[in-house]
């Protein structure tokens, strides 16, 4: 807990640097574009990603997204797959990609929603109260991510990973959200999720 809020206090600082010199667009040795095509492999160039089980990155809050990067870096939350293409990178990189996949338009992913499970899903929701965190467009807000068409599979194996403690660096407010909740009803909120 003490190591996460020394990252929180090292993010604060840096979003307060960013604040007193504005936008840079390249920073640290790559250029913004060449990090971005590194990332694309995975998570798709527009940022919405076209692979089983990989989150989109498009129109995420900045915040949301900047956090992530580093608790991946920093190994709080472990991500094997995704560890060599940012352990180099710089926090001035990380505020540049959070900045740019913040900016890009979420598109849903060609993933069949399935209207009875997003009827079920949007009760379960509105019980659960997601939206008083996620807002009622589940656009995200801060350091809560964006669900709006998001990737169901993620979604879904996500949730599965709060729930049964499986998330490393994972707040502990969505484990205790989607405690008790079964398999079913938790894939019933991502098709929810993904629709709107
Ligand atoms: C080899 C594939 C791969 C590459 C390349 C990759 N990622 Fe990821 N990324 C993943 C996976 C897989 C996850 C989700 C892991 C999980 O299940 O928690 C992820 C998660 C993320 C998250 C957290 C998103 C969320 O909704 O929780 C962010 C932010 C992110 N990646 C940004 C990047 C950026 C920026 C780059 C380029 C510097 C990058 N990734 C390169 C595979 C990759
Ligand atoms: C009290 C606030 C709160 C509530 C209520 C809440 N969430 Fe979250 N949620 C968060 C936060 C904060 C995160 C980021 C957690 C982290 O860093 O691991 C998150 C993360 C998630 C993620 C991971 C997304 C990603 O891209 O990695 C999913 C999926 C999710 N929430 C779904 C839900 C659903 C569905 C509900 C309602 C059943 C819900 N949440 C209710 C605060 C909340």
């Amino acid at each position: 807990m003490r190591r996460l809020t020394q990252i929180r206090r090292l993010l604060a600082f840096g979003l307060a640097a960013a604040a007193i010199w504005p936008a840079p667009a390249v920073s640290g040795d790559t250029p913004l574009s060449k990090i971005v095509e590194s990332c694309a492999v995975c998570h798709a160039l527009d940022g919405n990603s076209r692979t089983e089980k990989i989150p989109s990155l498009a129109g995420q809050p900045n915040f949301f997204l900047l956090d992530q990067l580093i608790f991946i870096r920093e190994g709080v939350r472990p991500v094997e797959a995704m560890t060599p293409f940012v352990k180099n990178l710089k926090d001035e990189d990380f505020i540049a990609l959070a900045e740019h996949y913040a900016a890009l338009p979420p598109k849903a992913s060609e993933e069949r929603v399935d209207p009875a499970r997003v009827k079920r899903g949007e009760a379960l929701a509105l019980r659960l109260r997601c939206a008083s965190c996620h807002l009622p467009s589940l656009a995200g807000q801060e350091q809560i991510p964006r669900l709006a068409k998001q990737r169901i599979d993620y979604m879904y194996q996500v949730m599965k990973d709060y729930r049964d403690s499986r998330r490393k660096g994972g707040d502990s407010i969505m484990a205790a959200t989607v405690y008790g909740i079964s398999d079913v009803d938790l894939l019933a909120l991502a098709h929810y999720a993904a629709s709107r």
